[in-house]
This record gives structure tokens, sequence and C-alpha cells, in this order.
């Protein structure tokens, strides 16, 4: 492709034939080629597995440059979101596009507040599932029954109801995710409290049984707080792109966040935190870290150091930054000293970071290196972990599922493919055919 003003030109090699496209420019980061005439033009498609090189939508909510580790919600840096702000504030952030002024920030607590209790019928789901199911497993289920609850705010097109729907979602998660910790354990569920912060509301229907009074400790809500700010968005990852896609066909809004949670779950994205103590659980010691870092580096072995890399940051997680300070804060508040798992993280942060292999890669610890070990000095049950994740990404799905409604540019979803398989078959009958044996029959 070669370069003109505002245009980029691509010759077919086979015929000399030459298009132009439009190059748009976004208010900062990376211009993009407008192909959207491609296949009408040329009768071909783009071929980009993994989406490594495609813009898929327009967006003005959360902006990444990766090779500098910067991340910005609406223009504001998470370093000082993160520092000066709370979840409440930066959710309305993410939904309305500027920081609230105090009436309107005191306006959405209180709204977020009192849409914090889920039907009363829906507890029933829970009973359903086994008591050992993965609290993922749970939120999927429950987040998408919600669907079937509240028939007065589907309608996408009325504004309105999307609202109303946004808020029912970031106010409702927090109740559905402690609950599924509240069912796997054997508790009675713990219904919000009005008098209570978002962070703090779930740290008591997490920890407080009936018949004790439960004191919330400050420190702990402060560092939840902050970890849900770091997990508010993250631009158009997996689990965004999955609650956009799911959108684009007009699907019911409840739905399209438990599609969101389901592609959330897989260890490459929001299930790392939870891999990272697994992994660190199976490390084990300090002295086995060359033997697993040996692992890593091998191309015939599928283990990876979990909680490393990035697929945007070629730098240092800029989440991982103030994620970093946050557990050693916890840990100094909790007393935590010479705890061994914790002594191992940091080793083997320490030997990766020096190791040829990752800092070619630039393999950085990313966010959830991290916030598996502050959850791990929580005393947040592992399970728990990527719920957590789920939980704090609501707010930035339900930004990017209203963002994508608005956009009159926006289609239904639908990518193209690059066809291998077979080009057209004769129909053989049953008593003909002859088998391949590559058939993987279950046990
Ligand atoms: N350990 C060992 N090697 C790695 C790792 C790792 N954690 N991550 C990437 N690599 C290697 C990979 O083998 C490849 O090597 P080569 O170029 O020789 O084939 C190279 O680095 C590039 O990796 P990739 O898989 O092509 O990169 P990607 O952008 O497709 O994947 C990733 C990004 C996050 C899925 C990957 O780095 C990974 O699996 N990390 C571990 C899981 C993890 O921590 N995920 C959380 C991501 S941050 C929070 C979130 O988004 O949810």
């Amino acid at each position: 492709m070669s370069d003109q003003k505002n245009t980029v030109s691509m010759t077919d090699n086979r015929t000399g034939k030459t298009w132009e496209f439009p190059v748009i420019e976004g208010s900062t980061g990376p211009d993009v080629i407008d192909i959207r005439r491609l296949y009408a033009e040329t009768g071909m498609f783009t071929y980009d597995p993994g989406f490594t090189s495609t813009g898929s939508c327009e967006s003005s909510i959360t902006y990444i440059d990766g090779e500098k580790g910067v991340l910005r919600h609406r223009g504001y840096d998470i370093a000082d979101l993160a520092e000066h702000s709370d979840f409440m504030e930066v959710s309305y952030l993410l939904l309305y596009g500027d920081l609230p002024t105090p009436p309107q920030k005191a306006k959405f607590e209180s709204d977020i507040t009192h849409h914090s209790m889920v039907h009363e019928q829906l507890h029933d789901f829970y009973t359903g599932f086994r008591r050992d199911s993965h609290p993922m497993a749970v939120m999927v289920g429950v987040i998408g029954a919600l669907s079937s609850f509240y028939h007065d705010s589907t309608d996408i097109t009325d504004p309105r109801h999307r609202l109303i729907a946004s808020y029912r979602m970031i106010a409702k998660v927090p109740t559905i995710a402690a609950w599924a910790y509240k069912y796997s354990i054997g508790q009675p569920f713990i219904y919000p409290k009005n008098n209570l912060s978002y962070a703090e509301n779930f740290l008591q229907m997490m920890y407080a049984v009936p018949c004790e009074e439960y004191m919330v400790n400050p420190v702990l809500a402060r560092a939840m707080d902050r970890i849900l700010i770091l997990h508010a968005d993250h631009e158009q990852n997996a689990s965004t792109s999955t609650v956009r896609l799911a959108g684009s066909s007009g699907a019911n809004p409840f739905a399209c966040i438990a599609s969101g949670i389901a592609s959330l779950w897989g260890p490459a994205h929001g299930g790392a935190n939870e891999a990272v103590l697994k992994m660190l659980n199976e490390i084990g010691h300090k002295d086995n870290i060359p033997e697993y870092l040996a692992k890593a580096k091998d191309k015939d072995d599928p283990f990876r150091l979990m909680g490393f890399g990035h697929r945007v940051y070629k730098n240092y997680d800029p989440r991982a930054t103030v994620m970093q300070k946050t557990c050693h804060e916890v840990l100094d508040e909790l007393g935590i000293a010479n705890e061994p798992l914790l002594d191992l993280a940091m080793e083997l942060e320490r030997i990766a970071l020096e190791d040829p292999y990752f800092v070619e890669k630039k393999l950085f610890p990313n966010v959830d290196f991290y916030s598996g070990i502050i959850f791990k000095a929580m005393n947040i049950p592992v399970s728990m972990y990527t719920v957590l994740f789920a939980l704090a990404r609501t707010v930035g799905w339900v930004a990017q599922w209203n963002e994508m409604i608005e956009d009159p540019t926006q289609k239904i979803g639908r990518p193209r493919q690059l066809f291998i398989g077979e080009v057209q078959r004769e129909f053989i009958p049953l008593h003909k055919r002859v088998s391949k044996n590559r058939e993987l029959a279950p046990e």
C-alpha cells in the first residue's frame, strides 16, 4: 500500500488494478483505513484472525497507547482516576462522558443504590446450580436470567429504557456476584444496604452473616474500589467486542452482558487472575521458577506465564503500575509480610523482567498478575477473582453497548472468512462410506 494524502492506494499485482481507500484520523492514536467498500470494489476481503490490525468501531470512551503504556477514560489518565476518583464517578464518566458535579454524583449514587436489590424470584435460579459450580458459571446463568425479569427496559431504541437497563446491570451485579459466593459455601444471601458505598456493599454481601454485625474494613473497601476502577473498561477487548457483537443484532441487553461474562471467563482474558494463583501454587517455590520459565519459553509446551503479556501493551500495563502500589498498601495495612506465595510472585516478576525472552517479546506483568495477589491478600476465594473482574467491567460493557446502539453507522456485526474446506462433494449413501478414522470419541 502506498500513502497519499488522506487516502491509501492498493494495487493488485496480478492484474495491475489500483484502488484508493480513505484514511480516517481519530482525535489521537493510529489512523485507520476505511475499507468498508473493499469487497464491493475489489471482490476481496481482509484477513485478520484475532483482529490484530482491525478497528471494529468508532469510540470515544477509552483510549490505549500500547507502545507508551497509556490508558485513558474519556481523556483522564487511569492513574489519576485511581488516585483521586472513585468507582461511582468513573462509572458516571464512562456512561455520560464527563465527571459528575456533586449533585450529579449524589443522584447517580442514589439511583444505583436503589436498584441494587434483585427480583426475589431470582433466588430460585441459584438453587438450580450445583453448590460446587464455578461462580462464573452462575454469573453467566443468573445475569442471562435477568433478561426474563425486567421487561420494562428492553426497548433498546428508547434511550430511557437503555438507561434503566444500564443502571440495573451496574447496580445488581455486585448482589448477584456476592450471592454466587454465598451459594457456593451454603450461607444465606445477604441483602444490599443502602447506607454503604458500592465497594462496601459488595464486601458486606460477601462476608456478612445474619447472626453477626459486620463492619467493613475501610482499607479493604478502598482497595476494592480502586480495583474496580482499574478494571472498569478497556477498549475493544474480547469480552467488550463480544458484548458489542451480541448487541449489534438488537439482542436483549442483559443477555448481551451475559455473553461478555462468558468471554471474560477464559484464562487468556479475565480468567487470568485466577490462573495466576493456580500457577503460583503449581510453581510452589522460588527454586522452581527457572523450570517454569523454561516451560513458558518452550514452543512445544502449552504452559504460559499467566499474568504476563498483553495484546496491546508492549510497555508496562499502566493498570499494573497502580495495582502494584495498591498491592503493597494492602499488604502493609493487613500486616502481611513473608507470605510465601506473595514472595514467590515478587521473585517471579523480578526474574521474568530480566529474562531476555520476556524482555525481547515485551512481556510485562499485566493487571491480572497483581490483582490475583491482592485478592489473595484480601482473602477473597480464588474462584471469585474473575467474578470481581466481571463486576467491575459491567459498567464498561454497558457504556460500550450504549455507544454502539447510539452510533448510526453501526450495523450488525458479520465478519467473513477465508474458506479452506471442501468445495463441493457428491453425497455418499451411509452404507458406502469409508471411515477416515479421525473422530475423537468420548470415553
Ligand atoms: N508466557 C510465555 N510466552 C508468552 C506469553 C506468556 N504469558 N504471552 C505471550 N507469549 C509469547 C507467545 O508465545 C508469542 O511468541 P512467538 O512470537 O515466539 O510465537 C509472543 O509472546 C506473542 O504472543 P501472542 O500469543 O501472539 O500474543 P497475543 O497478543 O495473541 O496474546 C495474551 C496476548 C494476553 C493472550 C498472552 O500474552 C497470554 O496468553 N498471556 C497470559 C494470559 C494473561 O495474563 N492474560 C491476561 C491479559 S490482561 C487482562 C485481560 O485482558 O483480561
